[in-house]
């Protein structure tokens, strides 16, 4: 019960390994709002562990969608200390066949979705500190092929964090990027 009262916005938090990161965070003792396109996985996980967390469904890409989150998160449970920036879709074609809708979902889901909700959390975390981690890829650090929006997007999240860790260590914000790799 490490997490204890901790509170933590999840972003694609209902399925996936946001869905294992919003459990495991619960069992530990952590509040979770979940955010989520996936309406039915949500609904399932709030039900399931309804003293401690909340679904809210929302496009991330969308900024209104980051400012509801933490808005849910400091109403319900009385303010903010984690961020995962989980969610990001992406399509997988050779790099001439990736057309500018492709590129735009990659970095509006990705990149723009982790800067949107960075942004939404800071001034809740700047006087007390806390934790945010960004996701990036393994097969983007190798430079897989068919993933050049989605590596794009993953290599310039973790430049952010690299920036922002170093700009808020003064506010005891921590800041980290993962990379899974199969
Ligand atoms: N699974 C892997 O092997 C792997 C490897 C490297 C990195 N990653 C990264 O780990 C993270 C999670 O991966 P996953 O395999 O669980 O992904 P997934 O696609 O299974 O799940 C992502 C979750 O995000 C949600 N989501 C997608 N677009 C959304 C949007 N616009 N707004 C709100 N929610 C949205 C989905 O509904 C889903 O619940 C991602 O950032 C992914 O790029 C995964």
């Amino acid at each position: 019960m490490q997490l204890e009262n901790k509170v933590v916005v999840v972003t694609g938090g209902a399925s996936g390994i946001g869905g294992a990161i919003s459990r495991v965070l619960a069992l530990r003792g952590a509040k979770v709002v979940a955010v989520d396109l996936n309406t039915e996985a949500g609904t399932v996980l709030a039900e399931e562990l309804r003293d401690s967390v909340i679904f809210i469904e929302g496009d991330v890409s969308k900024q209104e969608t980051a400012d509801t989150a933490v808005a849910a998160a400091v109403e319900n449970f009385g303010g903010l200390d984690g961020l995962v920036n989980n969610a990001h879709a992406s399509r997988q074609a050779p790099f001439t066949d990736l057309d500018q809708t492709a590129w735009e979902l990659s970095f509006k889901t990705g990149f723009l979705a982790t800067r949107q909700f960075m942004l939404a959390a800071y001034p809740h975390l700047k006087d007390n500190g806390g934790s945010i981690v960004n996701f990036g890829s393994g097969s983007a650090m190798v430079g897989q092929p068919t993933q050049a929006a989605y590596a794009s997007a993953k290599e310039a999240i973790r430049g952010l964090s690299r920036v922002t860790a170093n700009e808020w260590a003064a506010n005891n914000i921590r800041v980290n990027a993962v990379s899974p790799w199969r």
